[in-house]
């Protein structure tokens, strides 16, 4: 907890250190009631900083250090005393003597005591650790910063019976059996590395052993370590594994580099998964699938997120990142490289659709918040809080217009250069783009505003024919508004990529004026300037652009669109994205319109071009199915607030709600029609996580979830039947995910308890029960949440828990959440005040909802204020509450 003003840390202070750690040494022995930590350090000091100060002595060592007690201290083989160091509650500060010299130190620490989950804790029986991006520092007494990079061994001991499994980074190398059914087993890791990447783990585990041949010949061991009653859910993570492995080799050139890859699921875990230099550590959640307990939502984040932990081996591992200012430095760039492998992996177009609709609705809200920050900040109180959308997605999105601009193949040259320049180095941003630009023979200068500029800019486009003279101008007009520190904005390098669309959907050749000859039907034009027009010529009808292609660049953009045009695009544009991204232009224009209704209180009417374009959608028989479940999908009622200038939550929901039932009332034959027959398919064949089945599977449930807003018996019949006959979760989730929301309440409650009484001994089986509830629409949500918080699946000390129930509330029923007497606001303040003890990290994640206040009317906006206030005064906070509290209330 602060004790002290919190310090706020800025990049342009950075400073090299003024030492470094050759070689760091550790002996772990765990023990029911405390754990001793031994290290040796073997130290010098840093010749890029000698220099600075040859003629003066030797600085201080400046140790981090954080809840440790300290047991003993030696400097060079003598015991140094309490005179001869100083120790505060975050530093031992000791001097020494020479250039070189070792520190040999023991603290005892209490991991079974962690509720924070960072450093050394317990998850269930097993111990494991999680140092991103400063826990390492709750271990021992360390230079915790990701350039001090150290070669580590490690020794862990503890009783054999209760800890059989005994891993660490690297390769084993010694192993034996100690007095008293203890027994120890050494690691060394040949890899330099920062702490951040050391990870231990010991716990009575079974694994899934594989293996993989590289590109090169070598043959790695590949072992995915779990609790052993889930031996039978790893398969579909090895597989991922092993196509990550193939595909780094393919598109990157990147090969494995140790003889040994491991990944451990644990079930308290505060993200998604951890990196860890050859032993990835997993929230069991992002490793455990199998048709009968998980989702293909749950399959496909399995399998990316085995891909970016993987692909972090290159770029994080033997190219890390100076400071955490850089975070983003390996953060978007292995994003994107996740990204890229998921679209090879499974439909290019989904993916991105799926992509996008989150940036938009999560990362534009942050980047319209009080935390918005540039993908390379330049302070921060705590780093925890700058795991963000932002740094992850918009920094991806950042990648992805680099990539665009130099072209697949000059993205290959840049990031071979940028492996080759700094393997083994801790880099910076910089860094990373001056490969690309040596690689490419380009000039990023202005296109790097994008890692230093926080907010989204908008971008207008407008356009001009002039049939006469056959040339099609657009006019794009680029602003970004203002951010907390950051009045004004510089304009951006936007690659706008696009095509011209004539009659019947042709595409029009495109040749700019001055261009001797046209150019492809597809291009990308840099905008570079507050105002730009290009102009086309050869354009002998009036086009309709299409425009921002695939999403080219992470900014909101307008054109004049009529609805028809918008229409026309759903059907014609050659760029599935597009297709989608019109329709999602359409239905918010429809949807804000029917929101005006009800908040003046006038019958809400549905413009029927949205059924006529949704009806269009069902008979193109010639799209992807995951396609036409995603055109169907009205935008959330998340990305409605953050479209909307004032979001009115509970018009937001009756007006989306509206338009839902009478979409499955006009279309209600083909939409059964589609799900029947999906259905059967589904109901004949075993479950594949397979792209093809995935795509029908989701039509199949969108389907059913219109239809069963109609509240025919024949639905209710085929719901309950889809229930008890199928062989797998997606089947299952989707059922309980309508009755939940339906009035059938005799239905809904037969059909949780079943589940739960099925699944109540798997956790995360439980989890989607929480989650399917919390996220119910119907009036009393808040109560509902409150009586399944005394479920005994239920614990405030599991982040999943917290996440699937109170997360899934605060961030995905808004009309409960919001409700007007603030009592969702004040419960989501109380569960901050009691986790913010427990664990600092997941309070200030679960605050982010309150922290969109502006968004709303005046009535809401102080409630919200109110309970941030309440929070600010409620005690002694942890830095991570306390940055984004006071942030927000600023
Ligand atoms: N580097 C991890 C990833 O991107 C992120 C991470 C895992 C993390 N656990 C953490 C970050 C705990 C902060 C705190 O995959
Ligand atoms: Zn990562």
């Amino acid at each position: 907890m602060r004790t002290d003003q919190p310090k706020v840390i800025h990049l342009k202070d950075y400073k090299a250190p003024d030492y470094l750690i050759d070689e760091t040494h550790l002996t772990f022995e765990l023990h029911e009631d405390h754990t001793m930590v031994h290290t040796q350090l073997v130290m010098r000091r840093n010749p890029e900083r000698a220099g600075e100060s040859a003629d003066v002595a030797l600085p201080p060592l400046m140790l981090d250090g954080q809840e440790l007690e300290l047991v003993s201290l030696f400097l060079d083989d003598i015991e140094l005393t309490r005179t001869d160091f100083v120790l505060d509650d975050s530093h031992l500060t000791l001097q020494p003597t020479a250039e070189r010299f070792v520190v040999d130190s023991s603290v005892r620490i209490h991991p079974e005591l962690n509720t924070a989950l960072e450093g050394l804790y317990k998850s269930g029986k097993m111990f494991c650790t999680q140092c991103e991006a400063e826990g390492f520092r709750k271990i021992t007494y360390y230079l915790d910063r990701p350039d001090v990079m150290s070669r580590f061994t490690t020794t862990v001991s503890g009783e054999q019976e209760r800890y059989p499994v005994l891993l660490s980074n690297g390769n084993p190398i010694a192993s034996g059996t100690d007095e008293s059914g203890r027994h120890w087993a050494t690691w060394e890791d040949p890899f330099k590395k920062p702490a951040y990447l050391f990870a231990l783990v010991a716990g009575d585990l079974w694994c899934v052993e594989d293996s993989f041949t590289t590109m090169s010949g070598r043959s790695v061991a590949l072992r995915i370590y779990v609790d052993p009653e889930n031996i039978d859910k790893c398969q579909h993570a090895m597989d991922s594994l092993k196509k990550s492995m193939k595909w780094d080799e393919e598109v990157y050139g990147r090969e494995y580099d140790l003889d040994i890859f491991m990944i451990v699921a644990v079930n308290d875990f505060n993200m998604g998964a951890m990196e860890n230099k050859g032993l990835n550590i997993f929230n069991s959640s992002a490793v455990l699938a199998k048709a009968e307990t998980a989702t293909d939502a749950a399959h496909q984040r399995v399998e990316a997120i085995v891909a970016h932990e993987y692909f972090h081996n290159w770029s994080g591992n033997r190219v890390t990142c100076r400071d955490w200012f850089q975070l983003s430095l390996k953060e978007g760039f292995t994003v994107f490289r996740d990204a890229e492998f998921s679209a090879d992996m499974n439909s290019r177009t989904v993916k991105r659709i799926e992509d996008v609709a989150y940036l938009r609705t999560h990362q534009f809200a942050e980047d319209a918040g009080p935390m918005a920050h540039s993908i390379r900040p330049d302070s921060f109180i705590e780093i925890s809080n700058f795991y963000t959308l932002t740094i992850y997605e918009k920094g991806s999105e950042v990648l992805r217009m680099i990539h665009t601009l130099v072209g697949a193949e000059g993205f290959r040259r840049g990031s071979d250069l940028y492996f080759d320049r700094h393997d083994g180095q801790a880099v910076t941003c910089d860094d990373f783009v001056k490969a690309m630009e040596d690689a490419n023979g380009v000039d990023l200068t202005q296109f790097k505003r994008w890692y230093s500029q926080a907010g989204t800019p908008r971008l207008d486009i407008s356009e001009q024919y002039d049939e006469a003279a056959a040339r099609y101008a657009l006019t794009f007009r680029q602003s970004c508004p203002p951010t907390p520190g950051q009045a004004e904005k510089l304009p951006f390098v936007i690659p706008v990529e696009l095509g011209l669309l004539g009659a019947g959907g042709r595409e029009i050749p495109l040749r700019l004026e001055g261009e001797d000859s046209a150019s492809g039907l597809n291009r990308v034009l840099s905008v570079t300037d507050p105002e730009q027009t290009f102009v086309f010529v050869d354009v002998t009808e009036k086009p309709l652009p299409s425009l921002l292609r695939g999403f080219s660049a992470p900014v909101k953009w307008s054109f004049p669109y009529t609805r028809d045009q918008l229409m026309f695009l759903m059907q014609h544009d050659t760029d599935g994205f597009n297709r989608w991204d019109a329709g999602q232009q359409l239905s918010v224009q429809v949807l804000q319109g029917v929101i005006d209704q009800h908040q003046q209180g006038a019958v809400m009417q549905l413009d029927t071009r949205l059924v006529d374009a949704f009806a269009h959608v069902l008979a193109d028989t010639s799209l992807d199915q995951a396609m036409v479940a995603e055109m169907l999908s009205l935008p959330s009622e998340a990305y409605l607030t953050e479209v909307a200038q004032v979001a009115d939550p509970d018009a937001i929901h009756a007006a989306r709600e509206y338009a839902r039932r009478f979409l499955a009332g006009a279309l209600f034959d083909v939409l059964w029609k589609r799900y029947a027959e999906n259905r059967a398919i589904s109901k004949a064949t075993p479950y594949r996580a397979e792209a093809n089945e995935i795509a029908r599977r989701s039509l199949q449930n969108i389907a059913l979830s219109y239809l069963m807003l109609e509240g025919q018996e024949q639905v209710v019949a085929a719901c309950l039947d889809q229930f008890d006959d199928s062989d797998n979760m997606t089947e299952k989730l989707s059922v309980m995910a309508v009755l939940v929301n339906s009035p059938f309440e005799e239905a809904r409650a037969d059909a949780l308890r079943r589940f739960a009484d099925t699944f109540k001994d798997n956790p995360l089986v439980m989890d989607q029960w929480f989650s399917v509830q919390a996220g119910s629409p119907l009036p009393g949500g808040l109560d509902r949440v409150k009586a399944l918080m005394e479920h005994p699946a239920f614990t405030v000390k599991n982040p999943n828990k917290v996440r699937a129930l109170i997360g899934a509330f605060a961030n995905q029923n808004l009309v409960n959440f919001h409700q007007k007497d603030g009592s969702g606001y004040r419960f989501l303040a109380d569960q901050v005040i009691t986790l913010n003890a427990l664990n600092p990290q997941i309070a200030s994640r679960l605050l982010a909802p309150l922290t969109r206040w502006r968004k709303y009317d005046d009535a809401r906006q102080s409630l919200m204020r109110g309970e941030l206030e309440r929070i600010l005064a409620s005690g002694s906070l942890s830095s991570d509450v306390y940055e984004v509290v006071s942030k927000s209330l600023a």
